[in-house]
């Protein structure tokens, strides 16, 4: 049987020469996501900013620290996550994406989801909830369950992104809380990090 990780591998260096929108004309790397191809949650954010585009690794900066943080207080670590972005090219100057490049690029994210098949999506922000429920707003679905129709039981919980809870302390504390509620599911749910 052909290992997750290597179909995973070979999809991240189809990415990294994608050609589906511009945006790989004006980074340095592409960041296809990284983490554990078992885990059954996937973080899933926005596009990769200066740090990621050096490094090619997602959330490595500011809000990654801050991801970090949020993880190890529900004694998580990075490697037992799968953790990505809708885009994986960065868009210059870290502007906002645009639907084009959405469209496009969630090609990707959608082979990635079919792959490792993961339990609960865990969108940062608006552009992965967006992805998955056009009409949300961060604001009033953070925090709480959301079952995707027609994904055969998919299902999603919305947070607000870390580079949120750097601008405002309310919304980091919300952050913190959202987290709190994650390790109930995890916990009650009985969900094994791996498959
Ligand atoms: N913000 C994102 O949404 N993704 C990254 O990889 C880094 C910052």
């Amino acid at each position: 049987m052909v290992k997750i990780d290597t179909i995973l591998g070979i999809l991240s260096r189809q990415i990294a020469s994608c050609k589906r929108c511009p945006l790989y004309k004006t980074a340095n790397h592409s960041v296809p996501g990284e983490g554990s191809s078992q885990s059954s949650i996937v973080f899933v954010g926005e596009a990769p900013g200066r740090k990621e585009d050096e490094t090619g690794r997602p959330f490595v900066g500011r809000a990654g620290k801050l991801l970090e943080y949020l993880l190890h207080s529900i004694n998580l670590r990075r490697k037992d996550v799968f953790i990505t972005s809708i885009l994986k090219h960065r868009p210059p100057k870290n502007r906002t994406p645009k639907p084009q490049e959405i469209k496009a690029c969630s090609y990707w994210f959608v082979k990635q989801i079919a792959i490792i098949q993961p339990k609960l999506i865990i969108p940062l922000g608006r552009f992965g909830l967006e992805f998955f429920l056009p009409h949300a707003k961060i604001t009033q679905v953070h925090g709480t369950i959301k079952e995707i129709p027609g994904n055969r039981g998919l299902r999603i919980f919305p947070m607000f992104h870390p580079a949120a809870g750097l601008r405002s302390l309310k919304r980091k504390k919300i952050l913190f809380d959202d987290f709190q509620i994650l390790k109930h599911v995890l916990d009650n749910e009985h969900f094994s990090l791996s498959h």
